[in-house]
């Protein structure tokens, strides 16, 4: 179960996030905002993650104008692992390598296309599982 954020600056991206996981037949929660003129990103970083800390969703994503505030918003959050990508390498090796729970996206960055397949990247790379990066990933823990 994936949970999606955003805030209004990234609802038209959100929209056609929603399109692509239902041609895929994935499921998700939409955490929001909804088409409004303003919202404080930190409120829905927060929503998603409290679905993933509680086992609610496994995965997130969030989106705000740049990816950053709702990025730094979701990163304070125990068990939060939260990775601003803005190209597909890096949505894989953040997969690969940080086992990234979240996906963050900045809606004024990047086109719609693009963003869609970081989205199927990042979605369909499993963690490595290798020691040394479960071992530096216990460390952002401790
Ligand atoms: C909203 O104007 C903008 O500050 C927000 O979407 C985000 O880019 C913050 O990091």
């Amino acid at each position: 179960m994936i949970a999606i954020g955003n805030d209004h600056t990234g609802y038209e991206l959100k929209q056609a996030i929603l399109e692509y996981l239902d041609s895929k037949g994935l499921e998700y929660k939409d955490f929001g905002c909804g088409k409004v003129n303003s919202s404080d990103y930190p409120d829905y970083a927060k929503a998603v993650g409290r679905a993933i800390q509680n086992k609610e969703c496994d995965k997130g994503i969030l989106i705000c104008g740049t990816g950053i505030g709702i990025s730094i918003a979701a990163n304070k959050m125990k068990g939060i692992r939260a990775a601003l990508c803005h190209d597909c390498f890096s949505a894989e090796a953040t997969r690969l390598h940080n086992d990234a729970n979240v996906l963050a996206l900045g809606a004024r960055v990047i086109g719609i296309g693009h963003a869609l397949k970081i989205v199927e990247t990042f979605l369909g790379t499993e963690f490595s599982g290798e020691e040394r990066h479960i071992k530096r990933i216990q460390m952002l823990e401790d």
